[in-house]
């Protein structure tokens, strides 16, 4: 166990993922029971330069584990991308005897962490928390579940109004450059089809089922499409599609901010607060420069250059599912 890491400093940073909350409170709580001193460092990366930090105690944190958002706020930092933001971040590290920090966010902020580590050897643990699942090293970040509920619970009001009017929807979900929260809600909705930017589904294909589905006297369809997909947003395919079969009523939603808020999920309240302690662990540990995550049940840590440069794909056995019960 490491003695010398005692004044802890923890922030969330680049998109808010709900759970965020949960895993502050168990990064307070469990740094506490260690005996270490937590200090909360305000909108991220911004909030470091700027020299935005206060104590956290354990009462702090009561009541919060419910809330969306995150208390600490959060940044996409521009400043923080430069070496001098960065040498003006680790400063105000030094001048409150700050001996390691902990990063909640996704991968920009631990691409962050990472470069500060090298460049300044502050050890620096990482809490996967992106309603996106795309970093390597954890099988679920923190708001992926619930993103995925908010979106299934959109899906199943679009259903009934799609049903009604025999329209075919084109809804699309958030996931920056991965399919997770698409093939998840599409399977958790029955939709009819899903497009992930890792499929290689086409418009032509699409453009057959529908007709298929046309021919079965199957008229209204639901199709969620994730936002990086590469045939483009639900806007485009929908369009592609219209050129294409006329007598179909095409509609598009795009969901967007509404899967970030909210309540978390019991599963994300718990995967919070396994890896909230966990990153507290990690530090005790002597472990740095690295993400605390779960894979199979299990809390693992993986190097942030694995992290954030391995990709991780979504499970192939889910992506067949999804087509077959499609059919
Ligand atoms: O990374 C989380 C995420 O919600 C992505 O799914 C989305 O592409 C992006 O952030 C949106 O970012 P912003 O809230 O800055 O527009």
């Amino acid at each position: 166990m490491s003695k010398d890491i005692k004044r802890v400093a923890v922030f969330t940073s680049g998109g808010d993922a709900p759970g965020m909350n949960a895993a502050l409170r168990a990064v307070v709580r469990s740094g506490s029971y260690h005996g270490l001193h937590i200090f909360g460092i305000k909108r991220g990366y911004e909030g470091m330069i700027d020299g935005d930090l206060d104590r956290l105690e354990r009462s702090d944190v009561s009541n919060i584990i419910h809330r969306g958002g995150t208390f600490l706020k959060t940044a996409r930092s521009e400043r923080f991308l430069s070496a001098e933001g960065r040498r003006q971040a680790y400063q105000t590290l030094v001048a409150h005897d700050i001996d390691a920090c902990i990063a909640i966010g996704g991968n920009g902020t631990f691409t962050g962490a990472h470069i500060m580590y090298e460049e300044h050897g502050i050890p620096i643990i990482g809490i996967p928390g992106t309603i996106d699942n795309d970093l390597f090293g954890t099988d679920y970040t923190i708001g992926f579940d619930t993103a995925v509920n908010t979106a299934i619970e959109a899906v199943d009001k679009i259903r009934d109004t799609a049903d009604s009017h025999n329209r075919v929807f084109f809804i699309e979900v958030m996931g920056r450059h991965a399919g997770f929260i698409a093939l998840n809600t599409g399977i958790g909705s029955g939709a009819a089809y899903v497009i992930i930017p890792e499929s290689s589904r086409s418009i032509d294909n699409l453009v057959e089922e529908l007709q298929m589905n046309a021919r079965r006297k199957k008229l209204f369809s639901l199709v969620i499409v994730a936002e990086g997909s590469n045939l483009g947003g639900a806007t485009q395919i929908a369009q592609k599609v219209q050129e294409q079969i006329d007598y179909y009523d095409i509609k598009v939603t795009i969901i967007g901010h509404l899967q970030r808020g909210g309540s978390p999920t019991a599963q994300d309240r718990v995967l919070a607060s396994r890896l909230g302690d966990a990153a507290i662990h990690g530090l005790l540990e002597g472990r740095k420069d690295v993400m605390a995550g779960i894979i199979n049940d299990k809390i693992a840590y993986t190097p942030f250059d694995d992290a954030i440069n391995k990709t991780k794909i979504p499970n192939e056995d889910l992506q067949r599912l999804a087509e077959i019960l499609a059919m």
